[in-house]
């Protein structure tokens, strides 16, 4: 039977006023056109009209931060941030070698969303955040002070993106919710109780139930927006397919599918991780599980 509500969802052409108000927005093609023509107003539009303008004072900050080194500073005092007590869980120590050829990582990655439920070694989990969310071995210098870096790249090296973990099974894990801590390459528990993975995703097409662990992307404004302004969102997004990407290869390479997410609950995500929703944001999620 043809369901004609969704038909006429899945149209574009197609006039479906399920709010009696809006009797001009009829189809698409008409919101666009209106968009284009300057007569109603989105924010994605004129963000991209007016991406990469600054102001005097983004200038100043941009200058401020490069002049003073203010980023090595603060790269080397993020350490400190990290919880380190008994609950704690520490990942075991990188494998070094990624043994499948990068050619071939490449030609095998593809989007999952249903996986079988097979237990996930806890060196395999460690591998994966290590490489895909972790700090490199290699070092920059500037002024004398040392810097750390990461296995993806960094609008200034301000690194704005935290991750957040939902571990469903993983050996040696608990499953739950966790803080993902870089420089320690540990795993921080946020004790939260009742987390219903099913809540995670908009649709039911996730096999949440399956899954070893999904990766929850958060964007602290206040880490880059003082030095970059109105720059900061594009310079983040693209960080975040940076990071979001670089997950994908390294758990194809391990023999882990993934499927990055932006059909996600953010505000009920940001609910339970209690982050405040206003400086910090669940912008992108990510699902890692065995076909
Ligand atoms: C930015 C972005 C957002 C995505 N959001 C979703 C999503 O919300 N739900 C979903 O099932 N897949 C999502 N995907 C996965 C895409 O559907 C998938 O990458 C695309 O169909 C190409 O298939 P492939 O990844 O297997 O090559 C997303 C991918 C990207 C890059």
């Amino acid at each position: 039977m043809i369901e004609y509500e969704k038909k006429g969802f899945f149209n574009i052409h197609t006039l479906l006023n399920k709010d009696s108000a809006n009797i001009s927005n009829s189809d698409n093609n008409h919101v666009y056109s209106q968009l284009i023509s300057g007569n109603c107003s989105s924010p994605m539009f004129s963000y991209l009209l007016n991406m990469n303008k600054q102001n005097l004072n983004d200038y100043k900050s941009i200058m401020f931060y490069n002049e003073s080194n203010l980023a090595s500073l603060i790269n080397e005092a993020r350490e400190m941030e990290e919880l380190i007590d008994g609950s704690t869980v520490f990942l075991s120590k990188a494998n070094k070698k990624i043994k499948m050829h990068f050619s071939k990582t490449l030609e095998l990655r593809h989007s999952t969303r249903s996986f079988v439920f097979e237990n996930m070694d806890f060196s395999i989990f460690s591998n994966i955040m290590h490489f895909s969310f972790g700090i490199s071995s290699r070092k920059l210098n500037f002024n004398d002070v040392q810097s750390t870096t990461r296995h993806y790249s960094s609008g200034g090296g301000l690194y704005p993106i935290d991750i957040y973990i939902y571990v469903n099974n993983v050996s040696g894990i608990s499953k739950g919710i966790y803080k993902y801590q870089p420089y320690s390459n540990s795993l921080y528990p946020l004790n939260i109780d009742n987390v219903d993975a099913k809540s995670f995703f908009i649709g039911d097409n996730i096999d949440t139930q399956n899954m070893n662990f999904c990766v929850f992307f958060e964007y602290s404004i206040n880490r880059n927006y003082l030095k970059y302004g109105e720059l900061s969102l594009l310079n983040t997004f693209v960080e975040l397919g940076g990071m979001s990407h670089n997950f994908d290869l390294v758990c194809h390479s391990m023999h882990y599918t993934t499927c990055p997410i932006a059909g996600f609950n953010k505000s009920s995500v940001e609910k339970f991780l209690f982050l405040d929703g206003v400086n910090d944001h669940i912008v992108f999620t990510n699902i890692c599980g065995k076909e």
